[in-house]
């Protein structure tokens, strides 16, 4: 059996597209390698949401030459939001790299590389056609199922255009997948042994929108909740203007969707948000936490914010502290502005300084840091459901599981725990994990 070896930078979307490349390739008599050395076909999938993102490409490329020059026969492969957005480019740009595939080409994968390989010829393939089989369900592989949470992507692409992201413009328009093939997935992963499902979408709140007839998210959730051994649901994203109060309705009343909503605000001042074509004022964006807060008490809210985006002052950042001080998040995921390529914001006038773009990311990330730790250190004492993932990062004589709000718990255990829902006690918390004790 031929070798390949899988790289995978960026988003849970990524990583899920290289699990469908990992699962195509291997009905092409691919198996896949974790030794890069070892392998005839190495594949780069790829992340634009940041320059600094991007850069990782590049290093790498640059890093796989060697390999390149000791084995003429290898082919290397660029997928992922870099190849789309850079195409021919990249070929040029890296003499050694024999194919770019954009981001809905991955089915033709084995084609593409048969050609490289017949021909030996460099190919660069960005098309984005429409009806694209990206959203059909996969050929079943026997055996392939395995572990206890896997993800499903219900959608595709992104059609709000925040004027700072690549996003829309690297993975094409919005297209949601049909709900009847979600739902088969989801079974089929079920009766597999997978207990935890992420639904993934850039902006899952609008799921069916584009699709005559469809089902709202909402509803998706009402069906997946009937699935036979499916213990818990969580999704991943939610765009505040699109958060309906039937998806808020959701939480606490399915039983098996987990207490925990990732909800990025972005920035907290009304004017920022504006400019970043979000669609919602500070104003709403509480209110909805408010109601989500009213409807699930235990709710965990995360969210993601962007700072020094261009002729963002101190008053503005200011109100997005303000905002972080009220809404006391669970966790914060913050990002210092990247200029990307292409993007409406990409010439806004007005650019913050690095430096003080430094400044205010340690400032709110400081605040932050202190915010998720007296949260978790609330939790001492309380024994909590934990669905068991796999060992420890730290010491693998210790479980590593997470609650239903999304916490990282560790605890030891006897061997027979991997997959099951135990309850556990919190005895320390730390910043990004508890640790506890079986109950
Ligand atoms: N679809 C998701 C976000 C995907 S990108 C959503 O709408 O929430 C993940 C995060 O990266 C975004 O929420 C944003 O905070 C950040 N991000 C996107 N573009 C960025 C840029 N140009 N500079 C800095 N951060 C960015
Ligand atoms: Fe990017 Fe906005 Fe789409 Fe999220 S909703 S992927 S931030 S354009
Ligand atoms: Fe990155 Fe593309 Fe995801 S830009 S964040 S890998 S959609």
């Amino acid at each position: 059996m031929r070798q390949v070896h899988i790289t995978t930078f960026g988003c849970q979307m990524n990583e899920k597209d290289s699990q469908t490349i990992a699962r195509i390739m291997a009905s092409y008599d691919y198996q896949v390698t974790e030794k890069v050395e070892q392998a005839d076909l190495i594949l780069v999938n790829t992340c634009s949401i940041r320059q600094k993102a991007e850069e990782k490409t590049y290093s790498l490329l640059g890093r796989l030459k060697q390999l390149k020059n000791s084995n003429p026969g290898l082919i290397i492969g660029v997928g992922g939001c870099v190849a789309q957005q850079e195409g021919k480019r990249l070929l040029e740009r890296v003499p050694h790299l024999d194919l770019v595939f954009g981001t809905r080409l991955i089915h033709q994968l084995p084609d593409l590389i048969e050609k490289v390989r017949r021909e030996r010829s460099r190919l660069s393939r960005t098309e984005m056609d429409p009806g694209e089989p990206y959203l059909n369900p996969l050929p079943a592989v026997p055996g392939f199922f395995q572990g206890v949470k896997a993800s499903v992507t219900i959608m595709q692409g992104c059609n709000n255009y925040c004027a700072y992201c690549v996003v829309p413009l690297v993975r094409g328009p919005e297209e949601s997948r049909p709900s009847q093939d979600i739902l088969s997935e989801v079974k089929t992963l079920a009766a597999n042994g997978v207990r935890e499902t992420l639904l993934l979408g850039q902006n899952v709140n609008s799921f069916g929108q584009n699709r005559m007839g469809e089902i709202s998210f909402a509803l998706l959730l009402h069906r997946l909740k009937k699935i036979p051994g499916l213990e818990r649901i969580r999704f991943t994203t939610s765009h505040p203007k699109d958060l309906s109060a039937e998806l808020i309705n959701c939480f606490g009343r399915i039983a098996n969707l987990c207490e925990h909503i990732h909800l990025p605000v972005q920035s907290g001042s009304n004017r920022i948000l504006r400019k970043m074509n979000r669609y919602y004022t500070r104003e709403t964006y509480l209110e909805k936490i408010v109601q989500l807060r009213e409807g699930c008490p235990g709710l965990a809210i995360t969210s993601d914010v962007i700072v020094g985006f261009p002729g963002e002052t101190d008053a503005d950042f200011e109100e997005t502290m303000d905002l972080i001080r009220t809404v006391q998040y669970d966790d914060l995921f913050s990002f210092k502005y990247s200029n990307r390529p292409k993007t409406p914001a990409s010439n806004f006038p007005d650019p913050v300084p690095e430096e003080e773009k430094s400044r205010r990311l340690n400032e709110l990330q400081a605040y932050q840091k202190k915010v998720t730790l007296s949260k978790h250190q609330a939790m001492e004492g309380t024994v909590q459901q934990v669905l068991v993932e796999g060992t420890s990062k730290k010491t693998t004589q210790d479980w590593m599981g997470r609650t239903r709000t999304n916490k990282i718990v560790n605890f030891p255990g006897p061997s027979d725990l991997l997959g099951k829902t135990v309850p556990v006690r919190i005895e320390k918390a730390y910043v990004h994990s508890l640790k506890g004790s079986l109950e």
